[in-house]
């Protein structure tokens, strides 16, 4: 008897430790140059004999992964705030081709995952969309994985997902990205995300902290190509025609304000999109950004930049076109900044804030679709039961 309880006891222990590829965190990640790479990565509770990323040509045959490309992976030893030892995997698949359908899975021999497939950006500026979302953090798999279905469901065919910093409430609880990678599941597997740095990041033990948690960059390969000193939290990609720049907004800043003004001084594309956690103007009652503003405002009016993604604010809000933080009058280019909240956690709005915010709103889940055209940007949000809430056209910039 003592035997068969024995064997129990180890099937229950190995089963829950040994999970399979739905638990593995699969993260399809934007990389520099999404024309022809692209980046993975994931976790798992061993460590894996010769862990490789496949990728195949994604075409119609049964057999499509013959002729097949492996790409080797780091593999690094993560230790959780339980002591339990984790193992995070990166690769990046590079060489293709633009424009190009392929599919890619992850694992060892000993395991695969399923095959995921992605598309890279065509060479040419053809129109494209992409989905955003305020923060996660709190609600995860209650609440978070209904707005990335929704978003999914409105825009399938979305080039890149990215949500606008606070990922999750406390990064030193695993159970808290094992629900955000529960909620966005396979799609996390197979629309590249552009994840960006919020405060929470530097929560960590119970205290906010000035360097983030080591648990950021395990489960994310991103672009190397902002300030060294915050790899992997202050990144950019170009996208046909479309500069897309990631800002960690905890520390800094102005650092950051003279690396943007360097990039944007000789940057040619058609449009200019930042996202940044914390907002340069706020809809949270009580909050303000005046830190950001003192920082980025010059070198966002100076260049024009079209549109500022944000979060933090925990409700949502979409400025007129601002220019020196003033509504621009008769059609002169400004800036749109938005703000929003894909989870559970709501705050109260600030009131005083009608000569700024075109429309605001509170209580209430959200996710964007950004629709990337040559002649135009379309901004349009929606709440998480599918209501077209605000829409927006953003006209280029002529001095870019
Ligand atoms: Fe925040
Ligand atoms: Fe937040």
């Amino acid at each position: 008897m003592f035997r068969y309880i024995n064997l129990f006891i180890t099937l229950l222990f190995s089963s829950s430790l040994i999970a399979g590829p739905e638990d593995w965190r699969i993260a399809l990640c934007i990389s520099e140059d999404p024309q022809h790479e692209m980046n993975v990565s994931w976790r798992h509770v061993i460590e894996l004999d010769a862990p490789r990323v496949q990728l195949a040509l994604n075409t119609p045959l049964a057999k499509f992964h013959k002729d097949r490309h492996d790409f080797n992976v780091d593999t690094e030893s993560v230790v959780l705030s339980d002591s339990t030892e984790v193992y995070a995997y990166s690769s990046k698949m590079i060489n293709m081709k633009p424009g190009t359908s392929y599919a890619y899975r992850v694992g060892s021999e000993a395991e695969w995952s399923e095959w995921f497939v992605f598309e890279t950006a065509r060479s040419t500026q053809d129109a494209f969309r992409f989905l955003y979302f305020g923060d996660p953090q709190n609600g995860l798999l209650s609440h978070v994985s209904r707005a990335i279905r929704a978003g999914y469901r409105e825009a399938p065919d979305a080039a890149f997902l990215t949500m606008a910093g606070d990922l999750v409430s406390v990064p030193g609880i695993d159970q808290q990205w094992e629900d955000l990678f529960h909620a966005g599941a396979w799609i996390f597997g197979q629309i590249p995300l552009v994840p960006v740095m919020g405060n929470h990041a530097y929560y960590i033990h119970g205290k906010w902290l000035d360097q983030h948690s080591p648990y950021w960059r395990p489960h994310f390969t991103l672009p190397e190509n902002g300030l060294s000193t915050l790899a992997e939290t202050n990144y950019y990609f170009h996208y046909q025609g479309l500069l897309f720049v990631v800002l960690n907004g905890s520390e800094q800043l102005k650092e950051q304000a003279i690396w943007l003004d360097e990039i944007l001084s000789r940057e040619e594309s058609t449009w200019v999109i930042l996202s940044i956690h914390q907002p340069l103007y706020s809809t949270g009652q009580g909050r303000d950004g005046a830190k950001r503003r003192a920082a980025f405002l010059s070198v966002i009016d100076k260049h024009e930049v079209d549109l500022v993604l944000q979060g933090h604010d925990h409700t949502f809000g979409r400025t007129y076109p601002l220019k020196a933080g003033v509504a621009v009058q008769n059609g002169e280019k400004g800036t749109i900044y938005i703000n929003s909240v894909a989870g559970s956690k709501q705050y109260k709005l600030e009131p005083a804030i009608e000569d700024v915010f075109a429309i605001t709103d509170a209580n209430k889940q959200f996710y964007h679709v950004i629709d990337v055209h040559s002649s135009k940007l379309k901004l349009s949000s929606y709440t998480v039961d599918g209501e077209l809430k605000d829409e927006v056209i953003i006209k280029p910039s002529l001095n870019r």
